[in-house]
């Protein structure tokens, strides 16, 4: 009797990704890039708005459906710390494997504001919730792995290393714009901050595959639409000169995705958690103090009393 072989590069192909923010610029790109050349994946993507996924995604319905692909949408405000656990335990009780997680929701605002959670909103949604669903997922995440060929991955979408000149670390003291507060340093200061956390979760979590990915300026996206007129014009002309497009950003997350990625990086970099626009590898010496265990260890402890602000507590970490 003839028996059905699923090949080693069959099973490889066929996973879960969750993706955030995955209704709109650069997360959308890589939802398209995934449905177009993956193997009938699962492909969960979290907004808060269901009808901008409807609208956006009929056409990459159409396809996912002829290629069987299954796509997901979690409805949760991910600057909300407790619809953040919320999501991660609808997605463990669905029992399905994980293998990969591109964290892309974001926004950038021109003002200060703090969520009904008291948390300032940028550093909420675009570290903190990070942060938190990296650490309530790393057992999902590592649930199934020994039976994959590959590791599982978690690509943060920042600044990966790029933010280099002054104020180049994080301000302790106005972590979350208490002091002063200004959107283009909001996303500067959460960027640093994310850079520390996956050089942190890669030494707690070895066995699974961390990056910080930063674009530089993507221009065919929605992230300046709350930013006033004016900034948007001069972006706008900025990104004709610098830009780069949605497809071409989720193109380079893709390589930190997929299995020949490993093979690219090896050719064209030394092994690196951080990686820029063309997956060029963070210059190391330039960032030193995030390079550094004990302020890594420091900004863990902070995200740690902040989550119990909202009444969230979470046990220190063990490498498995
Ligand atoms: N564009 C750039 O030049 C650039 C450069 C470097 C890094 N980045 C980073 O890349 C990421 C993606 O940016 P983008 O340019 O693709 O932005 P975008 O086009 O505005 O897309 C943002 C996505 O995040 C979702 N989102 C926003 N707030 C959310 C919340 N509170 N909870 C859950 N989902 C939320 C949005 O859906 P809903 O509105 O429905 O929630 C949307 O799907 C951001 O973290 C950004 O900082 C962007």
């Amino acid at each position: 009797m003839a028996t059905a072989t699923t090949s080693s590069s069959d099973r490889r192909r066929r996973r879960h990704y969750l993706i955030t923010g995955g209704s709109e610029g650069i997360g959308a790109a890589l939802v398209s890039q995934l449905v177009a050349t993956e193997q009938n994946p699962k492909i969960s993507i979290v907004g808060r708005s269901r009808d901008k996924f409807d609208k956006y995604q009929k056409e990459l319905l159409t396809n996912a459906e002829q290629r069987q692909c299954c796509l997901t949408f979690y409805q949760y405000d991910l600057s909300l710390m407790h619809e953040v656990k919320a999501l991660a335990a609808e997605l463990e009780k669905s029992a399905e494997p994980l293998h990969a997680i591109v964290h892309c929701a974001g926004v950038m605002l021109p003002q200060r504001t703090v969520t009904k959670e008291g948390l300032e909103t940028v550093f909420a949604l675009q570290f903190l919730a990070r942060f938190y669903l990296n650490h309530l997922l790393a057992p999902l995440l590592l649930k199934n792995s020994h039976e994959q060929e590959e590791k599982p991955v978690v690509v943060v979408v920042s600044a990966g290393g790029s933010i280099t000149r002054h104020p180049s670390q994080l301000d302790w003291d106005n972590l979350q714009g208490e002091k002063s507060y200004n959107g283009v340093h909001a996303l500067k200061h959460e960027s640093i901050a994310n850079d520390m956390q996956m050089l942190r979760y890669q030494q707690l979590h070895p066995k699974i595959e961390w990056y910080c990915y930063g674009p530089g300026y993507v221009g065919d996206t929605q992230l300046l639409a709350a930013m006033p007129t004016a900034f948007r014009w001069m972006a706008g002309m900025a990104g004709h000169v610098i830009g780069i497009s949605a497809q071409q950003a989720a193109k380079n997350i893709m390589l930190l995705l997929v299995d020949d990625g490993q093979a690219k990086r090896e050719e064209t970099n030394h092994q690196s958690v951080l990686y820029q626009r063309g997956l060029k590898a963070a210059d190391e010496r330039k960032i030193k103090r995030r390079m550094q265990t004990e302020n890594q260890e420091k900004l863990f402890r902070v995200s740690q009393e902040l989550l119990k602000t909202v009444d969230i507590t979470i046990d220190m970490y063990v490498v498995p």
